[in-house]
């Protein structure tokens, strides 16, 4: 399947970078935790107030499982915890190219840290947080993908234009 697929830890551009790259290619934009909510008919922070993390997560593999049953030629921007169960990563594969947007935990922790729509980062320490999921996530989030580019200290601009490389020469 020819989807572009974007995989990252909360706050590492994925929406940003997956709506720019879908004017730029023309291609419709996904979010699997826009799908999910649908799906759910509540939030996320909803989902895990009254429901609990693991309702959450099985309606991730289930989004996935409808993403690869009925769409191609996406751009498919992905929740940070997405890549974490195996049967997901596994999944991920055969929805298309798999880029991992990979940022340092002081780049995830500058640009989440007004944020209030992201239970797992709700706490009095948000950067240890960050740091300690990065740790156990970073080598999941490598294994699931096919590409990795770095975004520390680089605009959109520049990430974009470097999947972007990557995909038209994977084209030709
Ligand atoms: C999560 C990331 C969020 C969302 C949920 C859990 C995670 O998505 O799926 O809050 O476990 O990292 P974004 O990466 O789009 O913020």
């Amino acid at each position: 399947m020819s989807n572009i697929v974007l995989i990252g830890f909360m706050g590492s551009g994925k929406t940003t970078v997956g709506i720019r790259l879908s004017y730029l290619l023309r291609r419709t934009f996904l979010d699997t935790d826009k799908l999910a909510e649908k799906e759910m008919g509540m939030t996320i922070s909803e989902a895990f107030a009254t429901k609990g993390e693991p309702y959450f997560r099985d309606t991730e593999t289930s989004v996935l499982k409808k993403l690869i049953e009925n769409e191609d030629n996406k751009i498919i921007a992905t929740g940070g915890g997405l890549p974490m169960r195996a049967e997901n990563a596994a999944l991920l594969k055969e929805l298309g190219m798999v880029f991992y947007l990979k940022a340092s935990p002081e780049t995830i922790f500058e640009r989440t840290k007004h944020d209030t729509k992201r239970p797992l980062l709700q706490n009095d320490h948000p950067l240890q947080t960050i740091r300690d999921l990065m740790e156990e996530r970073g080598p999941k989030y490598e294994n699931a993908a096919q590409y990795i580019i770095e975004v520390d200290r680089k605009d959109f601009k520049t990430v974009l234009s470097e999947i972007e490389k990557i995909v038209r020469e994977e084209k030709s």
